[in-house]
């Protein structure tokens, strides 16, 4: 007994004198933590010069392919209030910048990409980003009175998701709640919200939008504050919003201003954040930490996809986890255009009474679902991702959800795209195609034309592919192969068709892309029907704004092109409602971009990115779309106004069903 209490002390005097001072032993083997003590592990990691300086030449060099550098720098009307960041200056600011930890550098690295607003472009550092959710359990939604007047409130459904999702931590917040509250968490479900941190709650939506990131739309990033669903792949899922789920722990507690639903009286509550972990890690103090979280995965960077005698399909990048999407098979010729966010895809489910009262029609598939309206002549299909299924799965579903929808005397379709942030890029064309039926709009082309950026060593890759046959497979973005020029007639084995460049100045500053794109998505995989499946009149688009890149391409295509009328639930009402954003034209990311290089042997080129060592994701959009105006400048900075700001009151806040009712009712008669 002796000996083994003295072995136990030693063990542990061991432990002690390893971890003396090591803020992250707090943290080992527990689920819930307090979001100081993750701050206090985060911020204890000291700034690594090299991988600091590693970090920012791939980001920079990675930046090269991306569309968009340029632009970014001040983009037009009506954004030229929110994209207006010189990537490359505040790079080298970074550069010289001292920091007082890692964790503080990686914000300042990671909002200077953010500030772009643009869900293409972004840096994801997985040490930091979404290992553990800081979590309050009251989302906030906005909603508006008979009268017009709109406030800030809890969610009515607030207890219900609270409870359920976070049933080993509800007790810690009913115990926080002050006097006579306390216990009585549920009763503040609907609380109006007059003030947050002693403020105005706007100041606090606002200050999120301008850290969120990931649109343009001022209005669709205050969105992002609030509460919000999304159709997920067997379900509906609930999106707490950025106020009450954090990806980092930004925030401790809050102190709101409340008055409780049939109250006049306010009442004072504050509420600790309490980080949850997402990621299942065995650490034991900050070394470990780092070793099993912050570490290079062998998807991290690209690979020569012939180094093996086999060839190896490209690997999946760790972009997947961060696209908003749910994981898709990977594959060079299912082309994607898909959003990446620090927040991972939401696994907690909107309570059932929220859920649609009937159950998915035929030709559902995941992630789309379809539903009748009780009016009758109301079809709707919720479309919460374009990826997350076999690409011929979402095409043929989508085909016989529509046709069967048209067979039982449906006319009036809405889409519902609501948190949709893109994927197959060619689904989201033949969605446009087969609603639109075949007509100079649809066929051959029924997205986007599109260019890519065209620095020396895109044209060096090329060169190799076409002069030293680096692809034979045909696995590479750069193969001449997989395009078609502006005409849609495909390029020739041997035609590098990235020269000559096209020169242009945007913002004062030289560049050059490629020439212009065309479709690459038509004949599709099965055919089409050859008559229009609704009258366009009678087709709109919902969503609350976040509707990115591939779902961008088929609502810009369906509103401009068609006439389809576009919807915005919530919002602020004196913020112009935007009903996409990010619209890309195909994105991609470092690792891909590396596996590129690799492949054609080009990774001692001054110009290629040396590869990352951390755990991190650059997302870059690798092609433009140009605007559907003719104007020969790219849609992404272009007008995307909603014919409807939909108010949301109790009853339709988070109720699809309800929502899609009071749509079609407003829009349809
Ligand atoms: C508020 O009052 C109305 C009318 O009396 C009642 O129907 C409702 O249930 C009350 N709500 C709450 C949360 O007490
Ligand atoms: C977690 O760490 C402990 C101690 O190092 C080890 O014994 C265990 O196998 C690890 N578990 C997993 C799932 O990695
Ligand atoms: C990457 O590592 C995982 C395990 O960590 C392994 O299952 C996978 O096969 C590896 N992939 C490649 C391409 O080496
Ligand atoms: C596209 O390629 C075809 C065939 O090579 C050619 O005739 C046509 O002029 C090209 N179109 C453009 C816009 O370059
Ligand atoms: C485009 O720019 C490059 C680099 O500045 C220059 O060498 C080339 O001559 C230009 N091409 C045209 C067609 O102006
Ligand atoms: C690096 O570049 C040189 C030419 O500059 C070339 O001979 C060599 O093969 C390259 N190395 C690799 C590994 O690609």
């Amino acid at each position: 007994m002796f000996t083994r209490l003295l072995a136990f002390l030693s063990i542990v005097g061991y432990a002690l004198s390893q971890n003396v001072g090591d803020p992250c032993t707090k943290l080992a083997g527990k689920k819930w933590v307090d979001p100081r003590d993750l701050r206090a592990c985060f911020q204890s990691f000291n700034v690594d010069q090299a991988i600091k300086e590693n970090i920012i030449e791939v980001v920079s060099k990675t930046l090269a392919f991306h569309t968009s550098v340029n632009y970014e720098i001040q983009a037009p009307p009506p954004f030229d209030k929110d994209v207006h960041e010189d990537l490359v200056a505040d790079l080298a600011r970074i550069k010289h910048e001292s920091y007082p930890s890692d964790y503080d550098l990686h914000i300042d690295l990671s909002r200077t990409l953010k500030r772009l607003n643009d869900g293409h472009c972004v840096w994801i550092n997985s040490c930091y980003v979404s290992s553990y959710l800081n979590f309050l359990p009251i989302p906030l939604v906005l909603l508006t009175d008979e009268s017009g007047k709109q406030t800030v409130n809890i969610a009515p459904e607030a207890f219900s998701v609270a409870s359920t999702e976070f049933s080993d931590q509800i007790q810690v917040w009913q115990d926080a709640l002050p006097g006579v509250l306390k216990g009585k968490l549920q009763s503040l479900n609907g609380a109006e919200v007059l003030a947050i941190n002693g403020q105005e709650p706007f100041i606090a939506v606002n200050a999120n939008a301008a850290i969120t990131g990931s649109f343009q739309g001022f209005g669709t990033r205050q969105n992002s504050f609030f509460s919000s669903y999304q159709r997920s792949t067997n379900t509906f899922n609930y999106l707490p919003g950025n106020f009450a789920q954090q990806s980092l722990p930004l925030s401790d507690s809050v102190v709101l201003d409340i008055v409780r639903v049939n109250n006049t009286k306010p009442e004072q509550i504050t509420l600790p954040y309490r980080a949850r972990i997402n990621t299942a890690l065995n650490f034991t103090n900050g070394a470990s930490y780092r070793s099993i979280n912050c570490s290079p995965t062998n998807t991290t960077n690209g690979v020569d996809v012939y180094a093996t005698r086999q060839t190896v399909t490209p690997p999946s990048s760790d972009a997947i986890k961060f696209q908003q999407a749910p994981p898709m098979p990977q594959s060079k010729k299912q082309l994607v255009n898909v959003m990446l966010d620090a927040t991972p895809l939401s696994n907690v489910v909107l309570p059932p009474e929220l859920q649609p009262p009937s159950r998915p029609l035929d030709g559902s598939f995941g992630v789309g679902s379809f539903y009748d309206l009780d009016d009758g002549k109301t079809g709707v299909l919720a479309l919460g991702s374009f990826s997350g299924a076999d690409f011929n799965v979402m095409q043929e579903g989508m085909l016989k959800g529509l046709t069967e929808m048209k067979a039982r005397g449906k006319t009036q379709l809405i889409v519902d795209v609501t948190n949709n942030g893109g994927g197959f890029i060619c689904v989201a064309h033949w969605l446009h195609r087969i609603i639109a039926g075949p007509k100079d709009t649809t066929v051959p082309q029924a997205g986007l034309d599109t260019k890519a950026r065209n620095p020396p060593l895109a044209r060096a890759i090329v060169n190799e592919i076409v002069v030293n046959n680096r692809d034979p497979q045909l696995q590479l973005l750069y193969n001449p192969l997989q395009w078609n020029n502006a005409s849609n007639q495909p390029f020739g084995a041997k035609e590098n068709w990235l020269i000559p460049p096209v020169n242009v100045t945007i913002n004062g500053r030289p560049d050059q892309f490629s020439q212009r794109l065309g479709q690459e998505c038509q004949p599709f995989s099965s055919p089409p029907p050859d008559v229009a499946l609704f009258d366009i009149s009678k087709v709109a688009i919902v969503s609350n704004g976040r509707c990115a890149s591939s779902c961008s391409l088929f609502s810009v295509t369906m509103k401009k092109l068609e006439g389809a009328k576009t919807v915005v639930v919530g919002g602020k009402k004196d913020v112009q409602q935007e009903y996409c954003g990010t619209v890309g034209g195909q994105s991609t990311d470092f690792a891909t971009i590396d596996t590129e290089i690799k492949t054609v042997h080009l990774k001692n080129d001054s110009a290629a990115p040396p590869d990352l060592k951390v755990r991190g994701v650059q997302g870059i959009t690798w092609r433009l779309g140009f605007a559907l105006d003719n104007s020969g400048e790219p849609e992404e900075w272009k007008e995307h106004f909603a014919d409807l700001n939909l108010p949301l009151t109790p009853a339709l806040v988070n109720n699809p069903n309800a929502i899609w009712k009071e749509v079609a009712s407003r829009l349809f008669t």
